[in-house]
């Protein structure tokens, strides 16, 4: 046993990809049957036992299955939650053994609700992201809206917060199926930049000035090395609305509301690479 654990975790630190083949073999739904299934449920959804544990109960596994990452499981399953009955998993399988129990976690599935994604998001997220989650409400939180990232990253955000801001883990406060159906609610919020309205914005408020999004000049030290493409959205929308330009471009400017300014920066990425 000791011997495949070591070998298992150097093929693991060498050879990454044949990791997941090698697994193939492994009986990942017997493991976990035998392992896990007494709190987590054969089927991924906690028993009554499970549900019990304190100080933390059994969690969901179907409703991860597809949002958390293959690293993120690997690492809790081997050292455990210290502190929980999610003891440590390495003295009872090989690094082999964990990867095959991991492709079985990764084969169940979850249908979110949107529904419930908008009732928890109501009672536990408005009051800093607002109701549409743009976040006017003056504490610093980010605009949902126009995040850029995927369902794992919302997913991954609230399991763990981000440090030193007030976007704690909402990890104990949320069960798994909240945080699977919360994530997919913030997800279908989110604003879908339209390149043809920024092309339409940009002939009527820009064009006068810059014939084209590649004619802008950046102002600034580093502006000769730099384009428009060098910066990211949050900065471009600064530039574009209060930058050195407003004193003469303002008319132009000050109308263009916060999904004008998407659409524009969508249509200036499609013609700056
Ligand atoms: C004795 C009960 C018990 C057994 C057996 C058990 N777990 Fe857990 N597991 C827990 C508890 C309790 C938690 C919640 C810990 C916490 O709140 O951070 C947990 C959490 C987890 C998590 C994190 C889930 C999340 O949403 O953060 C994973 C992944 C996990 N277990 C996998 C496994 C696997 C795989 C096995 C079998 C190899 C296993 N567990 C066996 C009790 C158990
Ligand atoms: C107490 C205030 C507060 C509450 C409540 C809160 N957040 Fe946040 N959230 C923040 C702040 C502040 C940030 C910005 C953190 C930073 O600077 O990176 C943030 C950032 C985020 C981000 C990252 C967005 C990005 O593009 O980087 C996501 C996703 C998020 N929150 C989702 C949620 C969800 C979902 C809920 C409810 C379950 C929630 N937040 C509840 C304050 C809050
Ligand atoms: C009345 C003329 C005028 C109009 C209209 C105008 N700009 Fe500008 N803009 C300028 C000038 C002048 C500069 C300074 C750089 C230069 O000399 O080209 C500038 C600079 C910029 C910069 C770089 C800012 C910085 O801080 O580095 C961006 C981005 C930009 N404009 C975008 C836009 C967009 C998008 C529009 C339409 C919504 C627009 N401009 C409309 C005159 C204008």
């Amino acid at each position: 046993m000791q011997h495949r654990f070591i070998l298992g975790a150097v093929l693991g630190l060498l050879i990454m990809p044949a990791l997941a083949s090698a697994s193939d073999d492994i009986d990942g739904k017997a493991l976990y049957a035998k392992n896990c299934a007494s709190c987590h449920g054969a089927n991924g959804e906690p028993t009554d036992m499970g549900k019990s544990l304190k100080p933390f109960p059994a969690r969901n596994h179907r409703a991860i299955a597809k949002y958390v990452g293959r690293d993120e499981l690997r690492r809790i399953i081997t050292y455990g939650v210290e502190g929980t009955a999610m003891t440590p998993k390495k003295y009872a399988l090989d690094a082999l053994e964990i990867e095959a129990v991991i492709d079985y976690i990764q084969t169940f599935d979850y249908t979110p609700s949107l529904a419930n994604g908008k009732a928890r998001f109501k009672a536990v997220c408005i009051s800093c992201h607002g109701t549409d989650g743009r976040a006017q409400t003056g504490v610093g939180a980010k605009n949902l809206v126009y995040s850029k990232l995927d369902l794992e990253g919302i997913v991954h955000t609230m399991r763990y917060g981000r440090a030193g801001t007030l976007m704690t883990s909402k990890r104990h406060q949320l069960s798994n199926p909240d945080i699977a159906d919360i994530a997919n609610y913030v997800y279908s919020l989110r604003y879908l930049a339209n390149p043809a309205s920024g092309k339409t914005l940009y002939a009527k408020n820009c064009a006068s000035c810059h014939a084209t999004p590649r004619a802008i000049k950046l102002i600034g030290n580093a502006a000769e090395k730099r384009t428009v493409a060098d910066l990211d959205d949050r900065l471009l929308d600064l530039r574009i609305r209060h930058g050195r330009h407003v004193d003469r471009a303002g008319e132009k400017v000050a109308h263009l509301t916060d999904d004008n300014i998407q659409d524009l920066i969508a249509y200036i990425r499609h013609e700056v690479k």
